[in-house]
């Protein structure tokens, strides 16, 4: 993509990735994503605001040619992973009076992956401001969006945060500003999902801090921009609140068939019961969308067939990912069967850790479910149901 003038002196440099379809060998882009940079001239310097994946270096090179920028002063790294610093080799060659300027854990990072010399670097504080002239950078500390090492950039002439990945969504697309809202939100819920959620309690952290500081644009380094910032803040708010809605997960495997009879009683007692329900398929599902539906959800209720003694593996994968992004589910519970025995609903039990939640009682029959075992299930709803309106939740 061309440069384009987001302000006077304001450029976005960087790059649309309109294919790539996978991020990090694990996490699906199905609307492909972009890595903005953002060049900014001041009176008396300029500054630009992270690079690119290194795939895409030549287009934010060439980019800086188009816009014939012959000297940079300030290289910022709001965040030390590739996609955003994978050009810093080239940038720093071609412009060598820059400075890098960066935390200090993003320096370390940013030397130890790239073996940049130390001397090419500038540490900033929080709230430090640097001067551009006409125009100043101040640099907002926030961590673990979603590495140690984050930080915001405040541009206050402009009343422009320049937040990196905190805010992005992986979103392929030539309008530079999120005009349509409903497209975007899922794009970002997802972004959320998969890569802020086990961060929710520093998230809630940086979002107070942000609140000191008027933000007329939010500029992050995947998809569009906000000039509406009010629409990112308040999903941002909804997010990582401690109150999820009345909503249940259910991921399952079906090898013959007995789960999902499980799971098809189970959804129907609960959706009866006016209890929303979300059903991934584990075989066939956009695991994304399974993250998604983790944002809001009370309850996950795990289906499984015993394979060997334990969960069908998919179903251990599907733990292991919920257990590692942490989402603010309060109950939890496992539904499936066996032929001859097994251990799959302890083994279950031991994979999520890191969920806080309630267990409530399994039901796992022994080959085709009877009516002892539809029962049970009913008896299941109930509670899940019970659970959710003792908490409140709507
Ligand atoms: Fe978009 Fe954490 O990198």
């Amino acid at each position: 993509m061309i440069p384009r003038e987001l302000r006077p002196g304001i450029y976005s440099v960087g790059a649309i990735d309109w294919d790539r379809r996978l991020f990090d060998s694990l996490i699906p882009l199905p609307d492909g994503t972009s890595y903005n940079a953002y060049l900014i001239r001041g009176s008396q310097k300029t500054a630009l605001i992270d690079t690119v994946d290194p795939p895409m270096k030549d287009i934010l090179l060439d980019n800086l040619n188009d816009l014939a920028v012959n000297r940079i002063d300030y290289v910022i790294f709001n965040h030390a992973e590739p996609d955003h610093s994978g050009a810093i080799v080239q940038v720093l060659d071609r412009y060598p009076d820059a400075k890098a300027l960066c935390t200090a854990k993003c320096r370390t990072m940013l030397m130890d992956r790239f073996l940049i010399p130390e001397e090419r670097f500038k540490i900033v504080e929080d709230k430090e401001k640097v001067s551009l002239g006409d125009r100043t950078l101040e640099f907002i500390y926030t961590p673990w969006v979603h590495w140690p090492e984050t930080m915001c950039t405040y541009l206050p002439e402009d009343k422009m945060l320049f937040t990196c990945d905190f805010f992005g969504s992986h979103l392929a697309t030539t309008e530079m500003f999120a005009v349509d809202e409903g497209r975007v939100y899922e794009a970002a819920k997802r972004y959320y999902a998969e890569i802020m959620m086990p961060f929710r309690t520093n998230i809630q952290d940086n979002l107070k801090k942000l609140a000191d500081y008027k933000i007329d644009i939010i500029a992050p380094s995947h998809g569009p921009l906000y000039d509406r910032p009010e629409f990112i803040l308040n999903a941002y708010r909804k997010w990582v609140s401690d109150q999820p809605g009345n909503i249940v997960v259910l991921p399952y495997i079906s090898m013959h068939g007995i789960t999902r009879k499980m799971v098809n009683h189970l959804v129907s007692a609960l959706a009866e019961r006016r209890v929303t329900v979300q059903q991934f398929d584990l075989a066939a599902s956009d695991i994304g969308k399974l993250a998604m539906a983790l944002v809001d959800a009370a309850t996950i209720v795990i289906g499984t067939p015993t394979v060997i003694i334990g969960p069908h593996p998919n179903v251990a994968y599907a733990c292991i990912l919920a257990n590692a992004l942490r989402p603010k589910v309060k109950f939890a519970s496992i539904i499936g069967s066996y032929g001859w025995g097994g251990r799959a609903v302890e083994q279950i039990a031991a994979m999520i850790p890191n969920l806080k939640v309630e267990i409530i009682p399994p039901v796992y029959c022994k080959g085709y479910p009877k009516e002892a075992d539809f029962q049970a299930l009913n008896t299941l709803a109930d509670t899940i149901a019970k659970k959710h309106r003792e908490a409140g939740l709507k």
